[in-house]
């Protein structure tokens, strides 16, 4: 089996109908520097009233953040979205699969709204659906894939999602990997093995930390080599097949600044997002969703000390929302989502102007057979039976 490797497109420009990262902007957005986007999004947004609803993942910028009706973690916002049959526009400040799960979420009157098609998401450019299918076979030549239950995590296409509805999987979050992954594994009895997309980190830490699995049950699909890289063997022996991908941005999180940190401020405590190395992960003392890490340090006392390690966004609006709690960034650099900052107010304001004047712009819309198998996965997350005990 041989894999083709995609050229990668500068962010925002030409059109990559197989990645995330979309295209670039149809329309004439008003200038950076104008100083009236602040009213001209708040006009808009009132002109609208009720018939849109903007939702704001935690990694979005402020100026953004400040227009959404609710923020939250992927999970909240796809139940969020779920729970607005009534309006008419979602404007989704997020990255687009946050947008194509909430098409998938909504009803046919209600149409999803991405400002910038440029946000895509590195990781869930790392499993296309060509390397998956190709995956899938290959499970099947080594003699494996009647025991093999998908999984993914919501950083995915469609596509992907639609591929584990069909073929009995499931997709999870940050906030339900625990969950979804017990589920999985009840399925096919004893002998079941998942197939974790695409974020090996996730897969990896949920599986080891919170499941009990070890190291040695868990192997990595790389979809660039023949086989996956892996003997027949291995696939037998795995518990855990874990597909390649990761995130760029937790990716950058290193144990050694947390041991630089804790030598430099006095009882530390380190609380991370499980898309983090699992190195990293075994030296914090928290792990969980954005929407765990906020709660978490909204609950911490006052003048306690903190190191996290998410996105910088968030953890600035942590900072600044609780100046009696000591809060620093767990990386040396700058290390902002890149795709989720293509969101701006420019965009939004652009989108929002566009919707009141009955013109609806960057329509993020999944093909029906797409939606219908997708749906099957993510309403099996939607009815898993509790949360994890990081919620
Ligand atoms: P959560 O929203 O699930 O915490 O995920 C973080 C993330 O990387 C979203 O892209
Ligand atoms: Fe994707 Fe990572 Fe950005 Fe989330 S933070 S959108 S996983 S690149």
């Amino acid at each position: 089996m041989t894999t083709v490797d995609l050229p990668l497109l500068p962010l925002g420009r030409g059109t990559d109908p197989l990645s995330e990262r979309g295209v670039e902007c149809p329309g004439d957005l008003p200038a950076a520097s104008d100083p009236d986007l602040v009213a001209r999004a708040r006009a808009a947004k009132e002109a609208l009233g009720d018939r849109v609803f903007v939702l704001g993942h935690h990694y979005q910028r402020d100026e953004v953040i400040q227009f959404a009706d609710v923020t939250g973690d992927s999970f909240k916002l796809a139940r969020d979205a779920a729970a607005r049959p009534e309006a008419e526009f979602i404007v989704f400040c997020g990255v687009h699969f946050m947008a194509e799960s909430a098409d998938i979420l909504t009803g046919p009157h209600q149409r999803v709204v991405l400002p910038d098609l440029a946000a895509g998401c590195s990781m869930a450019d790392m499993a296309r659906i060509a390397q998956v299918e190709k995956a899938w076979e290959a499970l099947a030549e080594a003699g494996v894939r009647d025991q093999v239950v998908p999984v993914t995590y919501m950083n995915s296409s469609a596509a992907i999602k639609a591929f584990c509805g069909r073929n009995g999987g499931v997709v999870c979050t940050s906030s339900n990997a625990e969950v979804a992954l017990e589920w999985a594994f009840a399925q096919k009895g004893p002998d079941t093995k998942v197939l974790f997309l695409p974020d090996q980190h996730l897969g990896r830490n949920t599986a080891v930390l919170d499941l009990g699995y070890s190291l040695d049950d868990c192997v990595v699909w790389n979809p660039h080599k023949p086989g996956g890289g892996l003997t027949a063997e291995e696939l037998r022996d795995a518990k855990v097949i874990l597909w390649k991908g990761h995130c760029s941005v937790h990716g950058r999180f290193s144990p050694d600044v947390i041991d630089d940190l804790r030598a430099k401020i006095p009882d530390l405590n380190v609380i991370v997002h499980p898309e983090c190395r699992h190195e990293v992960v075994l030296k914090a003392d928290h792990v969980g969703s954005t929407e765990h890490i906020i709660k978490t340090i909204e609950a911490a006392p006052a003048g306690s000390s903190w190191a996290i390690g998410t996105e910088l966004n968030l953890v600035q609006r942590l900072a600044n929302a609780h100046p009696d709690k000591n809060i620093v960034f767990l990386d040396r650099n700058v290390c902002y989502c890149s795709t989720m900052n293509r969101i701006d107010l420019p965009h939004l304001v652009w989108a929002m102007e566009s919707l009141v004047e009955g013109v609806v712009v960057n329509q993020i819309e999944v093909d029906p057979q797409t939606e219908q198998e997708a749906l099957v996965a993510l309403q099996r997350m939607l009815d898993l039976p509790g949360k994890s005990h990081r919620d």
